[in-house]
């Protein structure tokens, strides 16, 4: 009986230490000041594995397909290099200011993960539809499938899969607008 007591007075305790720092407001909010590692470490750790468990059933499109690397290229340059960079720039006003931080997705440690076929990389790719589609909560990027359809999104992820390869003429030239009016009509 006295331990159950115990018990419920440390829960009592902590839960009421729990209440007074959410509301206490010492936690610093902005963005430019790092979480702890601790917090850094749960919040990467809930995103990986929600986002692996989440994408895991989708089926894949041929990925290699031009029509779709083109499409995909013009509508990643509108709509995704401000924060996640194109070959040739380190970084952006926006990329620098973010937290947490873009990953820049034109650099050369993502390319081991495209060179080979291997189930690692369609699971990369599966991820990568799941996160423009819906987005990361608490972060700076957007839901893209609110407004995009599916097609669109495997689209981009077609593109993210040459981008880290692209100089950067040849981004130029795969993300002109031109390209890609038929592909989406
Ligand atoms: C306003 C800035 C912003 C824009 C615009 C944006 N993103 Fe993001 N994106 C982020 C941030 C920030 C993260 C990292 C979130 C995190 O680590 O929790 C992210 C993460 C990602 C990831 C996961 C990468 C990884 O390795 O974990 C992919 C893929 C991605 N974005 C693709 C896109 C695409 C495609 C577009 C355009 C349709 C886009 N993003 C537009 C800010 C942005």
């Amino acid at each position: 009986m006295k331990q159950i007591l115990k018990v419920l007075l440390l829960m009592l305790v902590t839960g009421s230490a729990g209440f007074a720092f959410l509301y206490s407001g010492i936690y610093p909010m902005g963005a430019d000041s790092p979480h702890t590692s601790l917090t850094y470490w749960a919040l990467e750790t809930l995103r990986e594995h929600s986002i692996e468990r989440a994408s895991r059933t989708l089926v894949l499109p041929d990925l290699s397909s031009p029509d779709l690397i083109l499409a995909g290229g013009a509508d990643y340059n509108e709509m995704c290099s401000a924060c996640h960079l194109e070959p040739g720039k380190r970084g952006s006003d926006m990329s620098a200011g973010l937290y947490p931080q873009p990953p820049n997705l034109t650099i050369p440690p993502f390319l081991h993960r495209v060179d080979d076929n291997s189930e690692r990389t369609s699971n990369l790719a599966r991820e990568q539809f799941w996160v423009i589609k819906h987005g990361i909560k608490a972060s700076g990027m957007p839901a893209w499938g609110k407004t995009h359809d599916d097609q669109r999104i495997w689209a981009m992820v077609a593109f993210l899969q040459q981008l880290p390869r692209l100089d950067s003429a040849q981004y130029q030239i795969l993300t002109a607008r031109g390209n890609t009016e038929e592909a989406h009509h």
